[in-house]
């Protein structure tokens, strides 16, 4: 039994059968097993309980980068560390990047979850990805289109039947500075270079969000979920300070979960050793020796809050995990 305590962020006391950290491609060759889980550094995972097979750690390292007309194309191993290859491109003054600064987890696992923040979302950002098909053992390169990204979701984490281990990841980035301060909170912040944009989001993001080293959380726990025109209609009667999103698709709106958990009484609660913050009531944290139970508690509590609230039923954003493998929130 290997112990995942280190490999989940919510730092929950579970282990595995068997851990295999993977530093290079040719040891994918390898592989040849029935039940698999790939992670990265595990942050936007719940287990519910042991793993019963075989966990494999992203641990491809190493950094490319070539120049293409005005982008920097940048080519990166899937076990490189988003945050630290964030520093390195910065102080280089190579851009696209600083938005997504101290998120926490490997390059590797970003697409997965299309993780994005303040505005940008790394899907946006991507050339292609390397990836090797562990049941069929072939190694594939997908470009942007066939990555599939939409909020919070890929390709990699639609496609359940075989299990993808994302081997490279290259990014188009710039040599001219353009930032995006779309984001509320953002626009202000008039930032004079990369580095400077990057130090900036850092700070904002630590203002709101637990540092996992120090609680243990993986993020929003839940979706902003999406609702018709007509929902919307129904709550903007309610609430004159709701905040809504624009999505691609017309007659569609996303609202912030955090602001329905919030209004629901639910930030900064706390059941046995599980709680939602006091600064961001969308992400779950483990107060200290939380067991996988009571955060999956918690959780449930803060769905039904908010669905006798304003009636709309959270999705959690986490990736939960039973002793077999991956299962939705309807079958816990
Ligand atoms: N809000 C409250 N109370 C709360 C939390 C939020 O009133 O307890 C309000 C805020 O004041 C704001 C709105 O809700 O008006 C949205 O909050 P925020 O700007 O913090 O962003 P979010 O929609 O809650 C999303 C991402 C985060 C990302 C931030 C910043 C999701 C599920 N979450 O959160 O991503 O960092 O935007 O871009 O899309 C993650 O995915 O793990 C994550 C942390």
């Amino acid at each position: 039994m290997h112990d995942l305590s280190s490999y989940n962020s919510f730092g929950l006391h579970v282990s595995a059968q068997d851990l295999i950290v993977v530093q290079s491609e040719a040891q994918l060759d390898e592989i040849d097993l029935e039940q698999v889980l790939i992670l990265g550094k595990g942050s936007d995972v719940l287990f519910t309980d042991d793993y019963d097979g075989t966990v494999l750690i992203d641990e491809i390292k190493g950094v490319q980068i070539e120049r293409d007309g005005p982008d920097y194309l940048v080519r990166a191993g899937g076990g490189v560390v988003l945050d630290e290859l964030i520093a390195e491109l910065v102080s280089r003054n190579i851009s696209g990047m600083e938005n997504l600064s101290a998120i926490p987890g490997t390059l590797g696992a970003a697409p997965v979850q299309n993780i994005g923040a303040y505005g940008v979302e790394i899907g946006d950002l991507i050339e292609e990805i390397e990836f090797y098909d562990l049941e069929r053992h072939v190694l594939q390169t997908f470009d942007r289109e066939q990555c599939a990204f939409a909020y919070r979701s890929s390709y990699f984490k639609e496609h359940k039947s075989d299990p993808l281990f994302i081997s490279r990841v290259t990014l188009r980035l710039n040599s001219v500075f353009d930032p995006d301060l779309s984001y509320k909170g953002v626009r202000e912040l008039d930032p004079k270079s990369p580095y400077e944009l990057r130090t900036r989001i850092a700070q904002l993001r630590r203002q709101k969000l637990p540092d996992p080293q120090e609680v243990g959380n993986a993020g929003s726990f839940f979706k902003n979920p999406v609702v018709t025109e007509d929902k919307l209609k129904e709550l903007q009667a309610r609430y004159s300070d709701l905040p809504v999103y624009r999505t691609a698709q017309p007659g569609l709106y996303k609202l912030a979960a955090g602001w329905l958990i919030d209004k629901a009484g639910c930030r900064g609660i706390t059941h046995g050793h599980a709680g939602t913050w006091e600064h961001q009531a969308l992400v779950i944290v483990n107060r200290g020796g939380a067991r996988p139970h009571e955060i999956v508690a918690l959780a449930q509590y803060v769905r039904s809050e908010v669905a006798n609230a304003f009636g709309i039923l959270l999705e959690p954003e986490v990736r939960v995990y039973n002793r077999q493998g991956e299962i939705s929130w309807e079958q816990l």
